[in-house]
């Protein structure tokens, strides 16, 4: 067992882990932290998508191991008082069906959002294409992340804490 220390939705685990541990298991099972779901457990799906110091990582394809010392953002440190305003527009733009595939897509388009200031419906469909939604509700995803997108272009800043600046 090794002992990691990892911040994580601004809060810190200190936790003893098995070094094949993966990172998504890891904050599963040690942390609770059920929102980061696992579908294919092979960098496919996009499922377990979390954010690890700002980037879009998949944690099936890491070990928690690989996580010490990182900060990292879990679909559960999106919102504050109030709805991310991603989680807002999913729900305005009906791009919940089951919900399985979301909580990944969600933490990929932040980074997509900061880092893409006015991107093209092309664009979006790349990004996304690292995700699969078997209940194949694109149409209302894409649509979401362009409202999003032309919020952001009109001045609001998807920081990724949850505010908007
Ligand atoms: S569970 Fe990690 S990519 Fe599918
Ligand atoms: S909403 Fe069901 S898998 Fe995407």
């Amino acid at each position: 067992m090794v002992e990691i220390q990892v911040r994580i939705n601004g809060k810190v685990y200190q936790e003893r882990v098995e070094p094949r541990k993966l990172l998504s298991d890891f904050l599963r099972e040690d942390c609770g932290l059920t929102g980061t779901h696992v579908g294919c457990e092979h960098g496919v799906c996009g499922a377990c998508t979390v954010l690890v110091n700002g980037s879009a990582v998949r944690s099936c394809l890491m070990f928690a191991v690989q996580a010490a010392g990182t900060e990292i953002m879990t679909v559960e440190g999106l919102a504050n008082d109030q709805p991310h305003p991603l989680q807002e527009v999913f729900n305005e733009c009906h791009a919940l069906q089951c919900g399985f595939c979301t909580p990944g897509i969600l933490m990929s388009s932040v980074e997509f959002l900061n880092s893409n200031s006015d991107p093209t419906t092309d664009k979006i469909k790349e990004m996304l294409s690292g995700h699969l939604c078997r209940c194949t509700g694109y149409k209302g995803i894409i649509e979401a992340i362009e409202k999003v997108a032309n919020r952001q272009k009109d001045g609001e800043k998807v920081d990724g804490s949850g505010d908007t600046v």
